[in-house]
């Protein structure tokens, strides 16, 4: 198909392409030449245009969108609880296949992997008490279970006993220390109040960083185990009703979630756990050595009440009625229990992966890859239901489009559902680990859904610097479901993002968050360099309360958040909008010219908060800034050259395009950022201290606040002056790259 193209495309004229590549925009075209500005110069008219598709122009997407089937879709997902590996989620996996080969997708395959993951024992509940010193009597003792509230489904008897998956399983006793949200600086500011955790417990408040990162410190810092739980100050901030009466936390939910601290199988790193894999024993992979268990603020109350010791400072108080204190000891002689019964249990999950039939375009092994979870920790209505009821509409709305105008996307569209996300990222690690050669070859784009829908505040994205602009414009193009925004003049969801959550930086644009690691978009972004994204409708005033709770209902979402399913339609029409573009564009309708001032103000960044630290060891980011000078004037002649760039030609275009593939990955460090073999981009990739954070050069960052506790430490400041070293080498790659300059 695409030798054949070939010929015919190179032997007809420039106009007739783009018509053929194209359809109705050089129609567009011809009309503005026609309305007068043919003496603007047409070369520029033509790239923006090359950038732009046949199917973001019309409206047929928005119009597709059918909002009850997306309800239709997460009432049947929240049907039951289905975490990974059981046989409730093999179930979803079936239906999704189902889904797909109906709505006419190819090669629906679901590929499983047999993988290391972590259950409470049902028979053998974990439980945090108070116990008396003395005589060993328990005067407290938390609930294993969360209790049903509302909807019927909460009295499922599937539905798992409290846990964090891959907690040790121990009974530890002792002492306990309150540590605010478990973060490095939490450590360090117990630390300067002469508070030490080594032997005690500690408690520490869910949010602001990855639950793994706390565990994680608390090992390193020598806790003998972790309590979590949710404060109410975070949960429900402005001290609302609660759920079912609102969206807010009650004082019985408690949050599940893995605090697996590496992505993937633990026991294949770097490969795909199939037949041939070779497995580390358990006792030589990266799994946490203490127990770690949550309960609900309901709970924490009792605990967190009985603390004796210092006030906690005034900004790590909380939401519950008394003063908060740092322990370590507790009143009337108790200390805190934790025993966990947490195990792991080798067990098979399921991706499916399934196929846009591609029938006549140009670039047919050139992928857009869409994908989101599957697996939730029980009913999962937002995290991350919501995004899968979104990911079967966009497949059906792109089939339809295809059905119905005889759409042809010039590159495969690849869609994917992964397993066993929660518990580390697993489905879509393994995939990537077993197809990485492909992916990282030929993926042009991932775009990742999770929870499609957590809020009707506001739209939100994270995502590489390269597509920003796709981004913009499909939220431009799709209509605004908040009726009350629309009636203030804002009528699409652009520009209600632009107006609730501009970019700081730049007020005239909404903000785009940078990609960390906190769901399947890590793999493509951090390892293989594919350009990445994951967006959702939120609320950014309140997070997501119920997050990862037993409330996580269909009535949740069907009766408080979003009565009719519109904020899911827009979400579905914004993401159909997106994938059809970088599906169809002739030249990849990358944002290149982003790249150097995202590095540049994440440089001038570091040289404002670091700069005095870096001089005083005789160092200094000047050479790195030079990269950034030669990247962007390398960014501006690429661009420059397009203008004379004949089009016309396939082979032209696909030279172009390789070009603008490779400049995310010239950015992938292959001994991957210090210590951190598992991250190799170092732009995108997150902070050592939180897998949730978005900041840029984590990797120099981190170098640099480890440096500020500990100027003299001669083995940091290499650390730091290789990473730089590499990294500004890796920045004047990025514009070599990009002008195909070998010398
Ligand atoms: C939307 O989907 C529902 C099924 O959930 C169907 O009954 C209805 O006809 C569809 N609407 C349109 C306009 O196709
Ligand atoms: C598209 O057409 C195919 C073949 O007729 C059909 O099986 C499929 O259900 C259609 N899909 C949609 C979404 O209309
Ligand atoms: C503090 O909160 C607890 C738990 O919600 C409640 O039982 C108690 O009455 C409250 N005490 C005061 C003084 O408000
Ligand atoms: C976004 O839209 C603008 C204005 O229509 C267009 O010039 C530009 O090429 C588009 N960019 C992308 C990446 O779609
Ligand atoms: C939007 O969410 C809020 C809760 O955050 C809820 O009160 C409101 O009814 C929701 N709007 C719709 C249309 O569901
Ligand atoms: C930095 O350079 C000055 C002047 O050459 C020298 O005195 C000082 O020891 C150097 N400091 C470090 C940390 O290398
Ligand atoms: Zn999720």
């Amino acid at each position: 198909m695409v030798a054949q193209s070939n010929v015919i495309v190179t032997s007809i004229a420039l106009g007739a392409v783009v018509a053929f590549l194209l359809g109705m925009i050089v129609y567009e075209v011809i009309i503005l030449v026609q309305q007068g500005t043919a003496d603007e110069n047409y070369a520029v008219q033509k790239i923006s245009e090359l950038t732009r598709t046949d199917s973001v122009k019309d409206d047929f997407i928005v119009n597709e969108v059918n909002a009850s089937k997306i309800r239709d879709n997460l009432r049947y997902l929240t049907s039951a609880p289905h975490v990974a590996g059981t046989a409730e989620q093999a179930d979803t996996a079936q239906w999704v296949y189902d889904q797909w080969l109906q709505q006419g997708l190819v090669d629906v395959k679901t590929i499983p992997y047999e993988v290391l993951l972590s259950y409470p024992d049902e028979n053998n509940p974990n439980r945090v008490r108070l116990v008396s010193k003395t005589d060993g009597s328990v005067v407290f003792e938390s609930v294993f279970r969360q209790e049903p509230l509302y909807a019927p489904e909460e009295a499922d008897p599937r539905v798992l006993h409290n846990y964090n998956a891959y907690s040790a399983a121990a009974t530890v006793q002792g002492d306990l220390v309150y540590a605010n949200y478990g973060r490095e600086e939490d450590f360090a500011e117990l630390a300067r109040r002469g508070v030490d955790v080594t032997g005690k417990i500690v408690i520490a408040k869910y949010g602001k960083n990855f639950r793994g990162d706390k565990a994680k410190a608390c090992q390193e810092h020598g806790a003998l185990g972790l309590v979590l739980y949710n404060d109410p100050a975070d949960y429900d901030p402005d001290g609302l009703e609660v759920y079912p009466d609102s969206v807010m936390m009650p004082s019985t939910a408690t949050q599940m979630g893995s605090i697996l601290g590496t992505k993937g199988d633990p026991q294949t790193p770097f490969y795909p756990a199939i037949e041939s894999s070779f497995r580390y024993p358990e006792d030589e992979c990266e799994l946490p050595a203490i127990p770690c268990q949550p309960i609900s603020y309901g709970d924490a109350y009792h605990i967190l009440r009985a603390m004796e010791g210092d006030e906690a400072p005034a900004s790590w108080q909380g939401g519950l009625n008394f003063t908060y204190h740092l322990g370590p000891t507790l009143a009337s002689g108790l200390e805190v229990q934790v025993e966990t019964h947490t195990t792991n249990r080798r067990a098979t999950i399921t991706n499916v992966i399934a196929t846009i039939p591609q029938t006549a375009g140009d670039d047919p092994d050139r992928f857009v890859v869409v994908g989101n979870h599957r697996d939730a920790w029980m009913f999962g209505s937002v995290d991350p239901s919501s995004g899968t009821a979104v990911m079967m509409e966009i497949s059906r709305v792109l089939m339809a489009y295809i059905n119905e105008t005889g759409w042809s996307p010039r590159r495969s569209i690849v869609f994917c559902s992964w397993d066993a996300e929660e518990f580390g990222l697993i489905g879509s690690t393994e995939w990537t680990q077993q197809f990485s050669k492909q992916l990282s070859d030929r993926a042009v784009a991932y775009l990742n859904i999770d929870q499609a829908f957590n809020g009707n505040y506001t739209f939100r994205a994270q995502a590489s610097p390269l597509l920003r602009d796709i981004i913009y414009n499909a939220t431009k193009e799709v209509p605004n479901p908040d009726p009350a925004e629309v009636a203030a003049g804002r009528t699409s969801v652009y520009d209600t993002w632009l107006h609730r959550l501009a970019d700081l930086d730049d007020l005239t644009r909404p903000w785009i968050g940078n990609l960390a690691s906190g769901s399947d978009y890590y793999s493509f972004q951090q390892v293989l360099g594919v350009p990445s994204m994951d967006m959702r409708y939120t609320d950014t005033r309140y997070g997501e309360p119920l997050y990862h709770t037993l409330y996580e209902t269909f009535e949740l979402v069907d009766e408080l958040y979003d009565k009719g399913f519109l904020y899911h339609a827009a979400t579905t029409a914004v993401a159909a909008k997106i994938v059809a573009a970088v599906a169809s564009a002739p030249l990849l309708p990358y944002s290149y010219t982003f790249y150097p001032e995202f590095i540049r103000s994440a440089v001038v960044d570091l040289q404002q908060q670091y700069g005095d630290l870096i001089a005083s060891h005789n160092c200094s980011l000047d050479l790195m800034t030079q990269a950034v000078d030669r990247f962007t004037q390398d960014v501006a002649d690429f661009k420059d050259s397009l203008q004379n760039t004949d089009f016309s030609d396939l082979l032209v275009q696909r030279h172009v395009n390789d070009r603008l593939m490779l400049l995310e990955k010239a950015f992938l460090d292959p001994r991957g950022l210090p210590h951190r073999p598992d991250y190799l981009h170092v732009v995108t990739s997150p902070s050592a201290f939180d897998s949730y954070s978005g900041v840029a050069l984590a990797g120099l960052h981190d170098a640099l606040y480890a440096l500020s506790a500990a100027p003299d430490d001669a083995d940091l400041w290499r650390d730091f002056q290789e990473h730089l070293a590499s990294v500004t080498h890796l920045v004047a790659s990025a514009g070599d790259a990009l002008q195909g300059r070998l010398w």
